[in-house]
């Protein structure tokens, strides 16, 4: 009996990541391309757009990389540059609470664009709510 219990636990399949419950590196990509457009043409993420350079392919690239591995899909980001010390990396910008609620926005925006499932969605922003204010540093 205690075999078959066994058996059962081990053969349960792998519970799935978020990037894999997304649709893995095609949405990932749409996500990231959504979000920055959303940043580039919204003005409600004025000051947000601000903060970057005016060209965003190395923002989308950076992003997709650390969002790949932050999803529990391959970790990109770490593979390219090392670890991403977020926190770190975004000293040199002044990010309020606004900069923080603006890039939210257009994340909160791309997944709606993207269909995401509403509790996925939730979710994802929950856990991107309290990265975002771990990089906020004014
Ligand atoms: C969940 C929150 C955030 C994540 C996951 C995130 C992720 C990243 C990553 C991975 C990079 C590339 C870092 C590097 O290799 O140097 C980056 C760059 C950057 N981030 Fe964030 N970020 C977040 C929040 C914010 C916020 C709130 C702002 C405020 C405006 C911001 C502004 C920037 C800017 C200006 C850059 C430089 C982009 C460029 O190369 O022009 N980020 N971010």
């Amino acid at each position: 009996m205690k075999f078959f219990l066994w058996l059962k636990v081990l053969l349960r399949p792998a519970p799935k990541s978020v990037y894999q419950l997304l649709g893995g590196e095609k949405m990932v990509r749409s996500l990231v391309a959504d979000f920055y457009h959303v940043m580039k043409t919204d003005p409600k993420a004025s000051e947000c757009l601000a903060l970057h350079a005016n060209d965003l392919q190395e923002a989308d690239d950076k992003l997709f990389l650390f969002l790949s591995g932050w999803l529990g899909g391959p970790p990109l980001y770490e593979q390219k540059y090392g670890h991403p010390r977020l926190r770190m990396r975004h000293l040199k910008f002044p990010i309020t609470t606004l900069e923080r609620d603006q890039w939210l926005y257009c994340m909160e925006q791309a997944l709606e664009k993207n269909k995401i499932d509403p509790s996925l969605k939730a979710q994802m922003m929950e856990a991107l709510t309290g990265l975002a204010e771990r990089v906020r540093n004014s």
